[in-house]
């Protein structure tokens, strides 16, 4: 007797959402279709099963007649876009907003049990990232930015490897990211993330005008080659300034001979 007044405590207890207290996270993108899954093993003949969000009624399935009905929930901000599974009574909720994101509950009456909570977080779709240059900068510099975003980083990458990174938490605001190339080639790419989905930008080459000067050479024959070009220009360098100054040497040489009052 005392461990079934024990078993009944409990279940209250757990009524109270301490036992319940595990939440599911659920995450989807804005305008997808998402669904809370019921959860329900067996069903009795006399349940009543209600989902909830926040405090407003959902939906509710009443297994003596097998009665499904939806609601339009606040403000009539769902109507139209619930669905409730006949079989599993697992919640449908079509072209998602961000405003659905929350707390959800399923109920069944019969026992008065908690099945599932769920954190629903609907994000916002996302901006591909602008790669831009700066007129005013004379070397090799360019900027990567989004615009009203929220909850997202804002990263540079090379390859697979991040050079720099921002973040933005729950303002809707505008970032950029400047960054100055050591190396010119197309392995630079700027990537907007937030939790669940990503955009890339790969930088163009043609977005950097000055950028020649930045432009290093990768493989060792080129380097090589680089080399060697720039060491005969500069041995050509030297041959025209020694022609030119052996040049105006003879110059003032003939100069001081043809010189009457040089002459001695
Ligand atoms: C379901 O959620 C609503 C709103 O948060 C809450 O009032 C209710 O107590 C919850 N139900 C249970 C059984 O925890
Ligand atoms: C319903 O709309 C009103 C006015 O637009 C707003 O103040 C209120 O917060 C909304 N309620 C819900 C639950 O979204
Ligand atoms: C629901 O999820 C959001 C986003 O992950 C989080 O910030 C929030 O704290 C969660 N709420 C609860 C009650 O778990
Ligand atoms: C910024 O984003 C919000 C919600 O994501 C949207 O309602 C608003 O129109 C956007 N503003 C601009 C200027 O794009
Ligand atoms: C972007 O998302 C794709 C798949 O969604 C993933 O394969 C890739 O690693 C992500 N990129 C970054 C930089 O997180
Ligand atoms: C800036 O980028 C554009 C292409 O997006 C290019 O035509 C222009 O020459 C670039 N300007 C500079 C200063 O690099």
């Amino acid at each position: 007797m005392s461990s079934i007044i024990i078993f009944v405590s409990f279940c209250s207890w757990s009524l109270a959402g301490v036992c319940g207290a595990e939440v599911k996270s659920v995450s989807v993108t804005e305008g997808d279709s998402v669904t809370l899954e019921s959860a329900l093993t067996e069903m009795k003949s006399n349940d009543l099963i209600m989902w909830r969000f926040g405090n407003n009624l959902l939906a509710k399935i009443n297994r003596k007649d097998n009665k499904r009905e939806t609601f339009n929930g606040p403000n009539g901000s769902f109507t139209d876009r619930l669905k409730l599974d006949s079989q599993t009574s697992s919640l449908t909720i079509k072209n998602s907003r961000i405003s659905d994101s929350g707390l959800y509950n399923i109920t069944t009456s019969s026992s008065n049990t908690l099945l599932n909570t769920f954190n629903l977080t609907v994000y916002a779709h996302l901006p591909a990232p602008v790669i831009s240059n700066s007129s005013s900068v004379q070397y090799c510099s360019v900027v990567c930015s989004v615009v009203n975003v929220s909850a997202v980083s804002l990263s540079w990458y090379k390859g697979n490897s991040v050079l720099s990174s921002i973040s933005v938490s729950d303002l809707s605001i505008s970032l950029s990211l400047p960054l100055e190339i050591d190396c010119l080639d197309d392995s630079y790419s700027c990537v907007v993330k937030n939790p669940i989905s990503n955009q890339t930008q790969h930088l163009d080459i043609q977005v950097c005008q000055f950028c020649e000067d930045c432009i290093c050479c990768c493989g060792f024959a080129e380097a090589v080659i680089r080399l060697a070009l720039a060491a005969v220009v500069g041995v050509a360098t030297v041959a025209v300034l020694v022609y030119d100054v052996t040049s105006r040497r003879s110059d003032q040489r003939n100069r001081k001979q043809t010189s009457p009052s040089d002459s001695e």
